[in-house]
């Protein structure tokens, strides 16, 4: 049998580890995959697509600047997808292109299976209103915290997003003045180098971090909440494995383990720091 065609569609995308990841998953189920990386240019993402799925292409990723477009060009759409306004996993089949979402699914996979962070009744706060908080703020919500407070350098576009998703529990933060138990930081910042203005009082003994990118080094926010005293900090890394063994579990039915593929990826990761 031909092997079932995967890509990541991206622009960026030589950075992605996608591939090695399905690759990792696609031994553990003895499926024979062959996952490739596509730089769509930023005007002709459908076409890229399309050429992928008549060249028998049955399922890809999506990852920035297309998951909204995505979004618009699947036929169906998962309600993840649908909240988000985002898709990052699309599935061909007979009726035509379905949209997922996993990026939510991934980060509270990573929080409370693989670090035991509990999220029910938790007071969260959340650092960002792009792209990338619009994907995880729907799961964040299931998992049911007492509160989550969204936080952006740019207040309207915070408050967008709290309209968008109409949650009681959903408040945008104008001023910082007390502790959480968690905080998730979805800024782009520190993958420019960038460091995020915030008031120490966000931190307390108790807080835990965890920054949405990852590296091999710890990360500037997390390294900023260490210097406040906070209880624990984890990065992206383990974000990024989950949503793809969600992606996985859509095409294929199999839940891969996702631990090993984790380990291998920090390691090398570090490895390539030199
Ligand atoms: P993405 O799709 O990755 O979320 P984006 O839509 O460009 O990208 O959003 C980037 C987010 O990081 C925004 O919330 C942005 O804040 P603004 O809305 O004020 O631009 C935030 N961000 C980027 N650099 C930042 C910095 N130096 N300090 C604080 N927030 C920053």
């Amino acid at each position: 049998m031909k092997a079932r065609k995967l890509a990541v569609f991206g622009n960026p995308v030589s950075h992605s580890r996608s591939p090695e990841i399905h690759d990792a998953f696609a031994r553990q189920a003895g499926i024979d995959v062959s996952y490739d990386r596509i730089l769509a240019p930023e005007d002709g993402f459908d076409s890229a697509v399309r050429q992928f799925v008549e060249s028998g292409g049955i399922g890809f990723n999506v990852t920035l600047p297309f998951k909204e477009q995505a979004y618009r060009l699947v036929s169906s759409c998962s309600a993840e997808a649908e909240t988000a306004n985002a898709v990052n996993t699309v599935t061909v089949n007979n009726e035509g292109l379905r949209g997922d979402n996993t990026d939510g699914g991934g980060l509270v996979k990573d929080l409370s299976t693989n670090l035991d962070w509990p999220l029910a009744g938790q007071r969260v706060l959340v650092l960002g209103a792009g792209g990338a908080v619009r994907g995880v703020l729907g799961a964040l919500l299931q998992a049911e915290p007492a509160r989550v407070d969204l936080y952006n350098r740019t207040q309207s576009r915070a408050e967008h997003l709290v309209n968008h998703f109409q949650d009681s529990r959903l408040q945008v933060c104008k001023v910082l003045r007390e502790s959480y138990d968690l905080i998730v930081n979805g800024t782009s910042a520190g993958l420019k180098g960038e460091s995020i203005q915030l008031p120490s009082a966000v931190v307390g003994s108790r807080t835990r971090s965890y920054d949405m990118i990852y590296g091999p080094r710890v990360t500037p926010f997390n390294a900023w909440c260490r210097e406040q005293g906070c209880a624990a900090v984890a990065d992206g890394l383990g974000m990024l494995v989950e949503q793809a063994a969600l992606s996985f579990f859509i095409w294929f039915g199999f839940n891969a383990d996702t631990a090993p593929v984790i380990l291998a990826l920090r390691n090398s990761i570090n490895e390539t720091d030199v």
